[in-house]
């Protein structure tokens, strides 16, 4: 239930109106402005009415509204007037002040009933537009950001595209030296490591979000230093002992150099996310010299990758319906793939080991 604050000092009055709202709401009772503002600092969040008087003693009702406008209260907590005032300027005053509603003494139940609910009705849906204009001004700065940041950067397109160009080099070692290591395997022991490859070049737009987002600039420099995704390869294989034979072979190259190794199969994420991950650097050879550039691999499973891409659909909509449930099927998902992708193995390892006839 929402809270409602009346301010009276007569306290007939206060039971009167607590009477009438009392099923609807939890309502609080204040006998004077500085009770009302007391109560206002503890539960300003969670206050959906404010019925006020405007005769009281120590502190009368314009006071109140006074230091509600200047506490900002005002544009968040709709303030009913409740008073025995029958001049017009006086409602017309109350109104300039930013009033929402001006009830007559002696009030009728169901009038004030429907004056309370419709006013908390209308400055909920108030207060819901004026957050979602909020998110959209704050989303509409950052893309203004971003863009003004790229249109920077377009002046100095060319170091940009020689480096997009150097990564998708390295792409292509990366690629060809997997490959490789498939064909000899293939031709050896009548088996592929790996299933498929599926590699990316990060787009201008997440090198530039990522770079502000962890607080470096737009250069050609931080990028190189600073993100070590710009190019990513992905390697999906069948069973989870090729992920680890395959790495070791890849990374034992010597022309490869290990920055870093996360393994999410060893130690999977609290999500569930498991995927082997290596930071390289790859060396490139261009016409007047070599240069290392990093490349991400990521080492997974068929059923790991499955469960991977579903589970980023969830990471990237907003508002989807029992997010919760879903982290928590998708928990159990990855467990069961777990056990899937070792039973698997161990089918392989049996027909492996089974004599040929
Ligand atoms: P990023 O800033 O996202 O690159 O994270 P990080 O630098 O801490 O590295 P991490 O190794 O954790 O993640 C690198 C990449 O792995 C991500 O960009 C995703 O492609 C993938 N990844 C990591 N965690 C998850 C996850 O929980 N779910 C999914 N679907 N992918 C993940
Ligand atoms: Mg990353």
């Amino acid at each position: 239930m929402q809270r409602i604050l009346v301010v009276d000092d007569a306290e007939v009055n206060r039971e009167l109106l607590r009477g009438m709202l009392k099923d609807d709401y939890i309502v609080e009772l204040a006998e004077d402005g500085e009770q009302a503002v007391q109560k206002m600092e503890r539960f300003y969040k969670d206050t959906a009415a404010l019925l006020l008087d405007l005769q009281m003693p120590n502190m009368d009702g314009f006071a109140v509204i006074a230091q509600m406008e200047k506490n900002g209260w005002l544009h968040k907590i709709p303030v009913l007037v409740i008073s025995g005032e029958q001049a017009t300027e006086i409602e017309n005053q109350c109104f300039e002040l930013g009033v929402s509603d001006f009830i007559r003494k002696p009030f009728e139940a169901s009038i004030v009933r429907n004056r309370v609910r419709n006013t908390v009705e209308l400055f909920a849906c108030k207060n819901q537009l004026e957050q979602k204009v909020e998110r959209q001004t704050e989303r509409l700065r950052r893309q203004h950001q971003i863009i003004q940041m790229q249109a920077e950067k377009l002046r100095e397109a060319r170091p940009f595209h020689d480096l997009m160009m150097q990564y998708r080099s390295a792409i292509m070692e990366v690629e060809t030296k997997l490959r490789i290591l498939n064909d000899e395997f293939s031709l050896k022991y009548n088996r592929n490591p790996f299933e498929s490859i599926k590699s990316r070049l990060k787009s201008p737009e997440s090198i530039y979000e990522k770079l502000i987002r962890k607080g470096f600039s737009a250069t050609v420099d931080d990028i190189q230093e600073n993100l070590a995704d710009v190019a990513g390869v992905r390697v999906i294989c069948s069973f989870p002992d090729d992920i680890y034979r395959l790495a070791d072979l890849f990374t034992k190259q010597d022309d490869i150099i290990l920055l870093k190794r996360k393994d999410y199969i060893e130690n999977p994420k609290s999500n569930g996310y498991r995927s082997l991950h290596l930071i390289i650097e790859i060396p490139i050879f261009l016409s007047c010299e070599k240069i290392y550039r990093k490349v991400e691999v990521q080492f997974r499973t068929i059923a790991m990758d499955f469960w991977a891409s579903l589970e980023h659909k969830l990471k990237y909509k907003k508002d989807v319906e029992n997010a919760d449930e879903i982290v928590t099927q998708l928990k159990t998902c990855a467990d069961s793939i777990e056990a899937l992708d070792y039973q698997m193995q161990d089918i392989r390892n049996k027909i492996d080991r089974a004599r040929p006839y």
